[in-house]
């Protein structure tokens, strides 16, 4: 039988480069190269438009690379057909978006099932529900989850947006500012609620943060700077 890869994620000379109609391309990423070991918790840290977000969406095959390789699994992600791509998206990787991206005329609990109705297994829909009210009382949520997102306060939606990513039992989770809109409780219970979901799942975290606190519980934190990835910050702009 073939070994599991020990990396779960790799990303090999990663060049992204966006050229906007009439502007000057900007190279985003530059040669950037990652392994992110399984049962990880990696925090990316770095100033606002530093490539941050970029980076999670080609890790988490959203986009994809003009140069480079991206491997999740020991597949690389553009070697995979469409309906493959959106099949690991769907059961090996849960995203938190920063922008939440909430279906607004779905329940609070309904958007927290949207990534099981997907699957091509058939799953225990008791089970996944019973699943996704867990994840709501752990974000503190349960008493709301027949509300629709509109009438949600920004951090509660971010919350929501954490057990959608959560309700599948990804081995993956790309979070993009997952605590952004949040106060200092409601921050720290986030963090612990990823710390339980690590222990308990074994479930793989790249988390970007402007917190240091958050960063701080994690395994290891990098410094996304001109394209590339560094172990401690720099203090030019
Ligand atoms: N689709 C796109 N087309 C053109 N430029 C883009 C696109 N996506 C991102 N960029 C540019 O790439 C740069 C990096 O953007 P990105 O969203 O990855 O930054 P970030 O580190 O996540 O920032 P923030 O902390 O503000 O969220 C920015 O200058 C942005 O304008
Ligand atoms: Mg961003």
């Amino acid at each position: 039988m073939q070994e599991p890869p020990a990396n779960l994620v790799e990303l090999n000379a990663v060049t992204r480069v966006f050229a906007p109609p009439g502007q000057p391309p900007v190279s985003v990423l530059r040669e950037l190269s990652l392994t992110i070991p399984a049962g990880e918790r990696l925090a990316i840290l770095g100033p606002s438009g530093s490539g941050k977000s970029t980076l999670l969406n080609l890790i988490g095959g959203l986009d994809r690379p003009d140069r480079g390789s991206v491997r999740v699994h020991g597949r690389n992600l553009a070697e995979l057909s469409d309906r493959d791509l959106a099949e690991v998206r769907n059961r090996e990787i849960g995203f938190v978006f920063q922008l939440h991206h909430l279906l607004p005329q779905c329940s609070v609990l309904e958007n927290v099932l949207v990534p099981t109705l997907a699957r091509r297994d058939r799953p225990d829909r008791a089970a996944l529900q019973a699943r996704a009210l867990d994840l709501l009382e752990r974000v503190g949520l349960s008493t709301r989850r027949e509300a629709f997102p509109g009438t949600l306060s920004g951090g509660e939606r971010q919350r929501v947006a954490v057990a959608r990513a959560l309700v599948n039992r990804p081995c993956l989770l790309l979070a993009d500012e997952p605590t952004g809109s949040l106060d200092a409780d409601a921050a720290a219970a986030l963090a612990e609620l990823l710390t339980t979901v690590h222990r308990e799942e074994g479930i793989t975290l790249v988390v970007v943060t402007h917190s240091q606190e958050l960063a701080r519980r994690m395994d290891r934190s990098l410094w996304l700077r001109q394209g590339q990835l560094l172990v401690q910050p720099t203090e030019t702009p």
